[in-house]
């Protein structure tokens, strides 16, 4: 960006500013990306030791070493910021919402009104969950309407900042041997899952009433799903491929409740801030359907959950097996050829196939194949984590990777059946992998969970 700006993190001190945003922007600004970065500014009720004690670490302090006392539900504090504010004339200020999704609403309303007394340029970032429901969403983007314009908006998902997922549109609509396959006539199926072995991390009060739909279901998955399925846009521009994203969700059928099979594990109800006999489910798992030329009757399985044997991000595309497999001719079962796009543990692009074994007869039972692209390993360097990626495109003004006000809404469409379902609630084993009836949603119709 060519104009000074200042960044003010709301939820300065607190977890996500400390862990992610202010050692992102440091990097940025080492590698010379913040050249016109004024300053950023930490608001948060008090000065917290483990903030002070790292942004004194980052360099140049003077950039990250700004705290200002703010209560988000006190006029008083905006009066206070207003001041700060007056002095930066004709720079541009970009408010990052780092807070907890319960004090949103507060915030944008009395930030808003603020900064009706400015002209700076201005960006606003919010974090997800963006509402609780699709009435509370479309509540909270009349909200931020009423202040800002669309293209002022940045409603963050970190999954998108991710390599891989942003390798996605590369692989599918650069490549002929993919993009041709990519539908209905070759693809038998699709997994996606973000399975974690960590709890809810001291998160309870948070997590309890949010869950694993509105935690990662609603977003981070959808959103997965959006860059697989989706058509090719007509040309990358944020717009475009925002216009995509949005014509797919609207083809994505409400999830029912009788294909999803929703968890908790066992010992949640012990943790700290978590109500009593609390039903909020730490994990679920859905099938989805996708009512398009491209995608009719071929299933989606998404699947989410925590306190799992595992640490696992992943979108598989399975493809249809060969009419006449060679296999069938041995006592041997066919592989599906599938591509896996990962996340984590690695970034990293997996493409299995079948092929002759290796030095073994000519004519054999196939084995299974895999020729895998690991993003680190290739570059030789460790990757920009996702937020940097962000944050950078927020300086920049590329919305691409951001989600549009009508597209959080879809996405709220399409959980809401199941968001207050009265679905049995399954009780799992930390360290296993999930109830039962999530693996017999996929057995029923032959498959299995690739994880
Ligand atoms: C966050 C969720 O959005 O994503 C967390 O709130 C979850 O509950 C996290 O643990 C997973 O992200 P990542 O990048 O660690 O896979």
């Amino acid at each position: 960006m060519n104009r000074k700006f200042s960044i003010f993190i709301l939820g300065g001190t607190g977890d996500l500013a400390k862990r992610k945003l202010l050692p992102a922007l440091e990097r940025l600004y080492k590698e010379g990306h913040l050249k016109n970065l004024h300053k950023v500014y930490s608001l948060a009720r008090k000065e917290d030791p483990s903030w002070k004690v790292l942004v004194s670490s980052l360099e140049p302090s003077e950039k990250f070493d700004n705290f200002l006392q703010f209560d988000v539900n006190l006029d008083s504090s905006y009066h206070h910021l207003g001041r700060i504010l007056r002095e930066l004339k004709g720079q541009e200020l970009i408010f990052y919402l780092a807070l907890s999704p319960f004090l949103f609403e507060t915030a944008l309303r009395k930030l808003g009104r603020l900064l009706r007394d400015f002209t700076n340029p201005r960006k606003i970032v919010i974090e997800k969950p963006f509402g609780f429901d699709t009435a509370s969403a479309r509540k909270l983007n009349q909200l931020l309407y009423t202040y800002f314009l669309e293209e002022e908006i940045y409603r963050i998902d970190h999954f998108l900042g991710k390599e891989t997922i942003q390798n996605i549109f590369s692989v599918r609509f650069s490549n002929t041997i993919f993009e041709s396959l990519w539908h209905r006539n070759f693809v038998d199926h699709v997994q996606i899952v973000a399975i974690e072995d960590i709890g809810i991390e001291g998160r309870g009060e948070y997590y309890d009433k949010a869950g694993a739909i509105r935690d990662m279901l609603q977003n981070h998955m959808l959103q997965m799903l959006s860059f697989l399925a989706m058509e090719p846009p007509c040309c990358m521009y944020p717009e475009f491929i925002r216009d995509e994203k949005v014509k797919l969700l609207r083809s994505v059928r409400k999830i029912s409740p009788e294909e999803t099979v929703k968890g908790q594990y066992e010992g949640y109800l012990l943790e700290k801030a978590v109500r009593e006999g609390s039903k909020t489910e730490t994990f679920v798992a859905v099938k989805l359907h996708i009512d398009n030329p491209r995608w009719q009757d071929v299933p989606f399985y998404l699947m989410t959950g925590k306190r799992l044997s595992k640490k696992l991000s992943q979108m598989a595309v399975v493809f249809k097996e060969v009419p006449r497999s060679f296999a069938n001719l041995f006592d041997c079962m066919p592989n599906q050829n599938k591509i896996i796009f990962q996340t984590s543990p690695k970034n990293k692009i997996a493409i299995h196939f079948e092929l002759r074994p290796p030095a073994g007869k000519f004519i054999a039972c196939p084995v299974e194949t895999v020729m895998e692209y690991d993003m680190e390993s290739y570059v030789g360097k460790k990757l920009p984590e996702a937020y940097e990626t962000l944050i950078l495109d927020i300086i920049e003004g590329d919305r691409s990777l951001f989600i549009r006000g009508d597209e959080v809404e879809l996405m709220w469409e399409i959980v809401q059946p199941i968001l207050e379902s009265d679905a049995p609630l399954h009780i799992y084993k930390p360290g296993t992998l999930g109830p039962e009836q999530a693996h017999l949603l996929l057995q029923k119709d032959g498959k299995a969970w690739i994880i």
